[in-house]
């Protein structure tokens, strides 16, 4: 029984919404089927979601389409479509706890993260762009000759946004925030892991007033629904996040009708401890850096480069702090880590896990599954790591990290950036023109100077070489969403 001073485990969430959003109509799939959606801390089946197809999302490009060219979402007073967008972000702050629990329950994370987290980090975003929405112009330019001309700043159209499952709430405010203020409407596709939390803020968006057809929720399986809203000619834009492999079946699908897109995909950020930095800071965010979100992090810092005349003692506090790690329950307030999203990414790491034996780096902790139900890893780390090991090179997206040595800066720099990932990196020095030099040296979309994953609405985000391409958050969020059309009047 809990005592008055225990901190109260959070209630299972309802679960309202499984049906497809389309044209502000909640409506079953036209095939009539339905997928499970698992609770991968226990392996059972938490709801039945309908599995839309192509015949599904052909109904919401429709109602998209029409949302777009003939309703009034992209006409109305900007002010107002970005009062409508506060409004939304009020209405998920209201059910915060039941979202979190939601969140949770479908993907596993600890609730406690998605409700100070992922959620107010959602609120922040979608807050961001409801600013931006009455901020949108264009120039007026001196060209030669007696003309007047200038720039508008015009929504792309019908926005196809499909999204993983590691951050779905999240991932749903990076997509919606920019597209909403830009006047776009919308088809999203939620992962087929976690598709819960994605219905319930549509039926907030319903709520907050933002008009039927500006955003239609499909959801279903990558290579039927995904694939359908990457080749649907009513759709202007793609906007992906999720892995390399699918981003290039998208650009393939994509090319024939030039459809514009922006991916965000995955990494193998180095996280570099130089021997003069703030040791006990630069081992929480080591730790942080890896493990964060079960290790299912686009950015996470999964090269821990350390060097020579402290690598010794600095692993020692690295396994310290991964063998202290609480791993269980993700309603457990205590809890740190919870299981994986699923069985393929559960076996994908412990496929790593036994090719890092395999290939002669020290697990130095962890490196079992925790339980027998339940999608639970040990954090782990390895030593001994050299460059070339599948460990040091592919993504794991787990709880695994590989722990490399160096001593000499231009070798440092050159093994950092010897990836075909270019997202996030860490710098962990006091000295400050050491940290300029490696920020810009680094090829990387966004370089972390003696901190870790600190992420801002107002700061882009997005990845150099393999890791995508354009940028989501920020002003540059926004881009993608815009064309930039270019008026020319004579005035002879
Ligand atoms: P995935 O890229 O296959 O799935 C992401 C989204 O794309 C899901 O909504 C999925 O249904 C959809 N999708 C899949 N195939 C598609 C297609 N042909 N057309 C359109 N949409 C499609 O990623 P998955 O299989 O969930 O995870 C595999 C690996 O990808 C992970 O282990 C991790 O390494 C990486 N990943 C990276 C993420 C990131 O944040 N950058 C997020 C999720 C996964
Ligand atoms: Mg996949």
């Amino acid at each position: 029984m809990a005592t008055a001073t225990a901190p109260v485990k959070p209630a299972r969430p309802q679960i309202h919404q499984t049906q497809l959003f389309i044209g502000g109509q909640w409506v079953p799939a036209m095939s009539g089927k339905t997928f499970d959606t698992i609770n991968p801390a226990t392996e059972e089946v938490i709801a039945q979601v309908a599995e839309g197809d192509a015949a599904d999302v052909d109904a919401a490009v429709h109602a998209a389409r029409q949302a777009f060219d003939e309703g009034p979402w992209p006409r109305m007073d900007a002010r107002e479509r970005g009062r409508i967008m506060f409004r939304l972000a009020d209405l998920i702050e209201a059910e915060i706890g039941e979202l979190a629990a939601l969140e949770a329950l479908d993907n596993g994370k600890p609730v406690s993260d998605a409700r100070t987290g992922d959620i107010p980090f959602a609120l922040d975003t979608l807050r961001y762009y409801a600013g931006w929405a009455d901020k949108i112009h264009g120039q007026t330019i001196p060209i030669n000759g007696n003309y007047f001309c200038y720039t508008r700043r015009e929504p792309v159209g019908v926005a196809g946004q499909v999204i993983p499952w590691n951050f779905p709430i999240s991932m749903v405010s990076w997509k919606w925030g920019p597209a909403l203020a830009a006047g776009c409407t919308i088809v999203m596709k939620p992962a087929e892991q976690t598709p819960l939390t994605c219905l319930r803020l549509a039926r907030l968006a319903q709520k907050a007033g933002v008009p039927d057809g500006v955003i239609n929720v499909v959801p279903g399986f990558g290579p039927t629904a995904g694939a359908a809203i990457v080749k649907h000619p009513g759709i202007d834009k793609v906007a992906f996040t999720g892995s390399g492999e699918t981003a290039q079946i998208i650009m393939r699908q994509a090319a024939d009708q030039l459809k514009r897109l922006t991916f965000e995909l995955g990494g193998k950020s180095p996280n570099i401890v130089f021997a003069d930095a703030d040791l006990d800071a630069a081992a929480v965010g080591a730790h942080v850096g890896i493990y964060l979100n079960q290790g299912q992090c686009c950015c996470a810092g999964s090269r821990l480069f350390v060097e020579d005349k402290i690598h010794g003692q600095f692993v020692e506090r690295v396994v310290e702090m991964s063998r202290k790690r609480k791993v269980g329950d993700p309603f457990d307030p205590a809890t740190e880590q919870g299981p994986q999203v699923d069985k393929a990414q559960f076996d994908k790491i412990m496929g790593y896990i036994e090719s890092g034996k395999r290939e002669g780096a020290t697990c130095a902790t962890g490196g079992k599954r925790v339980g027998d139900r339940g999608f639970f890893i040990e954090p782990t780390v390895f030593t001994n790591v050299k460059d070339e090991m599948a460990i040091a090179r592919e993504e794991i997206f787990g709880p695994v990290l590989s722990v490399l040595k160096f001593s000499d800066m231009d070798e440092l720099i050159r093994r950092a950036n010897a990836t075909n990932f270019g997202l996030a990196a860490g710098v962990w020095t006091r000295d400050v023109a050491r940290a300029h030099e490696v920020a810009k040296r680094l090829r990387a979309g966004t370089v972390w100077v003696n901190c870790y994953d600190v992420f801002d609405a107002a700061a882009p985000f997005g990845g150099f070489k393999q890791s995508g391409f354009g940028r989501e958050l920020g002003e540059r969020g926004l881009d993608p969403y815009l064309e930039t059309k270019t008026v020319t009047v004579s005035l002879k």
